[in-house]
């Protein structure tokens, strides 16, 4: 093999080099996806993936309760706050036993209202003097029971 043979070899052998390195770069281009035009790494999508799959709700919001005829939870049975007073509260409080405040005593309630509404549910779930919590209803649910509350103080607006 002389030079000239030579420098023609090697000049080819560049060449191939050169197409196969184009070629693969080529394929390369294809096959990656292009990251900067996909969602998959913005902050949003990335939020989005990573974020919790369920959420507390705190909220138990005073309007929600103001709607006394609105369904409670499917345990409770009852469904709102005129059946569970007619059902368990009203054993005290339509005939003030126990010195309990009277369904529809103004005076009574106006004095009781002076804490404030937070108040009275509150002591209504857990139990104040010789009233037991919930009135003695555990099994129910604190939502019921301010329904309950509510329908009381209806009566005394
Ligand atoms: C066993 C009798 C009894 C039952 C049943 C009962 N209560 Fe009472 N309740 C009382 C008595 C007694 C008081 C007064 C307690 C005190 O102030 O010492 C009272 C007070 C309350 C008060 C005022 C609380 C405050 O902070 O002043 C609310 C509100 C109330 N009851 C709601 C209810 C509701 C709602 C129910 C039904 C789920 C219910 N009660 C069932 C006996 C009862």
């Amino acid at each position: 093999m002389n030079d000239k043979q030579f420098i023609t070899f090697f000049l080819a052998v560049m060449g191939v080099l050169l197409i196969i390195f184009f070629a693969i770069f080529f394929i390369a281009q294809v096959v990656t996806p292009d990251l900067s035009k996909s969602d998959e790494f913005t902050s949003n999508s990335i939020e989005s993936r990573i974020k919790p799959v369920g959420k507390l709700n705190y909220s138990d919001s005073n309007e929600k309760l103001q709607k006394s005829n609105t369904k409670t939870s499917q345990i409770d049975p009852y469904n709102n706050g005129e059946e569970i007073y007619n059902a368990v509260c009203q054993t005290c409080h339509t005939t003030g036993v126990l010195n309990s405040p009277k369904y529809g005593d103004k005076p009574a309630w106006q004095i009781r209202l002076g804490k404030g509404k937070e108040v009275l549910y509150a002591n209504a779930i857990k139990g104040i003097g010789a009233m037991p919590a919930k009135g003695g209803r555990p099994d129910l649910s604190d939502k019921l029971i301010k329904f309950g509350v509510d329908y009381i103080l209806e009566s005394v607006k």
